[in-house]
């Protein structure tokens, strides 16, 4: 602070020198900052010196001061990533070498695998299937126990890796005939096997108007032979179980209507190429364990 020489005068009120300082009366007392600042104050220049040499800090032209220890968070992440890739690498090369029956006995490689097809699951399969798998409107429930293609571990793996109606020439596939767009059936034929098979959930409790016997005799000649002669389905067309309550195209009269006359002919996409043998057998485990593998 100004240091000439004045003996600079004392304050009145608070007896404290004052530095000579003074706008339109007003004079400044002289308050040095107290030892223990300054101090704090020194030290943190230290510090800033020794963070410098230690830590990246300075910008320069084509990047930073890497500081003698180089560190970066991404070097960081890459450790960390390391560490789980090797952790992960135990497992893979285990669980690519094993088939689908050695991981389902093995309680390291399963959980490994379950695991990992829910991530897969999120990833590829939630757009149609829902996240938790429960389906919707032409797309199955992978939860319950009722299965289009079959709910074994090869039956899942196999209707991933390939697909239904797919581009892959090992796909499976089926057709229901159009019945009504192709004219195989008259419009009252479909509308009394509709009624038929409306009911088939009932079995001998339907009641059975005259419409319900001919839509009956419509299905063992037309339908029996995919759907089987009491509606149990049958997995190797892939045609649905007709004598449940569960739908994939609506349960309603209208919609079962539909389904006879204009049949759907759902698509699931092929995965092999698209993903890894060790994914879909991660997504097949996965699925098998939602409830309703068998
Ligand atoms: C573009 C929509 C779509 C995507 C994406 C999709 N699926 Fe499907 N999936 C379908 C359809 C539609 C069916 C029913 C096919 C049919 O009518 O037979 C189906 C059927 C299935 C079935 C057979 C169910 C049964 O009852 O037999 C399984 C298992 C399955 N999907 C698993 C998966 C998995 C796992 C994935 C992710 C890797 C996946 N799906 C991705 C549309 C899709
Ligand atoms: C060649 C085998 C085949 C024949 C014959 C067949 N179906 Fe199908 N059916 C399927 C397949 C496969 C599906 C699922 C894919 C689709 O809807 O195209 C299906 C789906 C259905 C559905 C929709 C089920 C749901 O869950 O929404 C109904 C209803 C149905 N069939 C009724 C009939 C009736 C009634 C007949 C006879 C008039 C018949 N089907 C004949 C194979 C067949």
């Amino acid at each position: 602070m100004a240091n000439d020489n004045n003996k600079h005068e004392i304050d009145q009120v608070t007896g404290i020198e004052t530095t000579g300082h003074e706008w339109d009366g007003l004079k400044e007392l002289n308050n040095p900052a107290p030892r223990w600042w300054l101090w704090v104050f020194y030290a943190t220049i230290v510090f800033a010196i020794g963070y410098w040499a230690v830590y990246p800090a300075w910008p320069t032209l084509t990047g930073f001061t890497g500081g003698s220890k180089n560190w970066s968070e991404y070097s960081q992440l890459k450790e960390h990533q390391g560490e789980i890739t090797a952790m992960r690498a135990k497992y893979e090369a285990r669980f690519t070498a094993a088939d689908l029956k050695t991981i389902q006995n093995d309680p390291e490689l399963y959980e490994y695998a379950r695991a990992g097809g829910a991530i897969a699951f999120k990833n590829n399969c939630a757009a149609c299937h829902g996240a938790g798998a429960q389906g919707g409107y032409g797309y199955p429930n992978l939860n319950d126990d009722d299965w289009l293609w079959g709910g074994t571990l090869d039956q899942i793996y196999t209707t991933i890796r390939y697909g239904v109606r797919s581009t892959s020439d090992q796909t499976r596939i089926s057709q229901m005939p159009a019945f009504g767009r192709d004219d195989l059936l008259s419009r009252e034929e479909i509308e009394a096997v509709a009624e038929y098979v409306q009911k088939m959930h009932l079995g001998d409790k339907a009641e059975k108007t005259a419409t319900y016997e001919k839509g009956k005799e419509v299905y063992a000649n037309n339908c029996a032979s995919c759907h089987g002669e009491t509606g149990d389905g049958n997995q190797d067309v892939g045609a649905p179980r007709l004598n449940d309550d569960i739908w994939l195209y609506g349960g309603d009269r209208a919609s079962i209507i539909n389904s006879i006359a204009n049949p759907h002919a759902g698509v699931m996409p092929t995965w092999e190429g698209r993903l890894s043998d060790s994914t879909i057998k991660q997504l097949a485990i996965y699925v098998h364990s939602l409830g309703g593998g068998k």
